[in-house]
């Protein structure tokens, strides 16, 4: 059984080949990168505008990579939710062309799932897990019970985690996307060099970072002459990303703690930050807890993971039809034993 997937959510357009057997197949990322980065950030119309344009080479490209025709192909998966509505338009639009002049079965999936079960691209994992999925848009903390089956046990109310690497690189002209060059930065500053707040530490399962990106915006215009030193700005992005990780880490080992669950997956870009990674491992092995990174490429937006999901809703005989339509949002249940 072979599935072909197409991940537009955001800025980056993905295609993929997977066999449950044999793994990836071939998978291939157009990145947008330099295109929203002239704006200092995504412009919706444009990056669905790059997706269309992208998606029929990217799908020769992986058909030919792994000797495949189309007609080989056993289903097609495709990212409908959650993500900016224009991109994931295209990514369906195309994904429904090819479904029905193919006549095969098309399986629409949900791009947190998808960051989720990333990680089992690399390794299987036993059920129960909690799940991290942190990126530019999403900052939601998961008890996944089965594939397929998850409950929400907190999200953000207000920026995502790297929606504020994002904007805090972008207020002190480190440029976009920002959570690889404060990653990048912070190596040369001390991360309790400032005290920013930790929001809605102690305070439950959701999270909020607007309030922490405030602090930022404050600090620099009260130092603004001062963050022109190299160290300096080194020790204000060091003590940013602290406070991200501190709060990150915490909510999450006391939901593990809670629920007594021994396992944490951390997807989603956001998990290929360095400090999160090792504070992450650190703290969960003091705990006899074991935490799972992606590797670096499957952490990203991608369409392995896509695959993956779709080819589990597909062996379950959960395929839809050509009403299957898009949205911006997610609705998972919330987490109520
Ligand atoms: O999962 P992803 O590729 O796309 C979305 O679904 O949003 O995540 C992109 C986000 C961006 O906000 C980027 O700044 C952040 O992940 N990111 C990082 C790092 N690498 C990417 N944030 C912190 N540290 C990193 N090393
Ligand atoms: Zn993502």
């Amino acid at each position: 059984m072979i599935v072909l997937a197409i991940e537009t959510s955001c800025d980056d357009t993905g295609v993929a080949l997977f066999n449950r057997d044999r793994g990836i197949l071939a998978s291939v990322l157009s990145s947008q990168v330099d295109l929203h980065a002239l704006f200092g950030g995504i412009v919706p119309e444009l990056a669905a505008r790059k997706h269309l344009e992208a998606l029929f080479p990217l799908t020769q490209y992986v058909l030919k990579e792994s000797d495949l025709s189309l007609e080989e192909v056993s289903c097609i998966g495709v990212t409908v939710k959650p993500g900016l509505v224009p991109s994931l338009l295209v990514g369906l639009s195309f994904a429904k062309a090819l479904a029905f002049s193919l006549n095969k079965p098309l399986v629409g999936v949900d791009h947190l799932e998808a960051h989720t079960f990333s990680i089992f691209l690399r390794e299987k994992i036993d059920f129960p897990f909690l799940s991290l999925v942190v990126s530019g848009g999403h900052t939601s903390l998961f008890m996944v019970k089965r594939e397929g089956e998850m409950y929400l046990l907190g999200c953000t109310r207000d920026d995502a985690a790297g929606e504020a690497f994002d904007k805090v690189a972008k207020l002190l002209k480190l440029g976009y996307p920002g959570g690889p060059v404060i990653d990048r930065v912070a190596k040369e500053g001390d991360p309790q060099s400032i005290p920013f707040p930790r929001p809605l530490m102690g305070k439950g399962w959701d999270f909020s970072f607007s309030g922490l990106k405030t602090a930022v915006v404050q600090y620099v215009q009260e130092h603004g002459e001062e963050i022109q030193d190299r160290r300096h700005l080194a020790c204000v992005v060091a003590s940013f990303q602290r406070a991200v990780v501190d709060v990150l880490a915490e909510k999450t080992l006391d939901a593990a703690r809670h629920l007594r669950v021994s396992r944490i997956v951390v997807a989603g870009g956001v998990a290929a930050n360095s400090v999160l990674r090792s504070i992450m491992k650190e703290r969960s092995e003091r705990e006899g807890l074991k935490v799972y990174f992606p590797p670096m490429p499957l952490c990203m937006d991608n369409a392995a993971m896509v695959a993956y999901v779709a080819a589990c809703h597909f062996a379950e005989g959960e395929t839809h039809g050509l009403d299957l339509d898009v949205s911006s949002r997610s609705i998972y249940p919330r987490w109520n034993p």
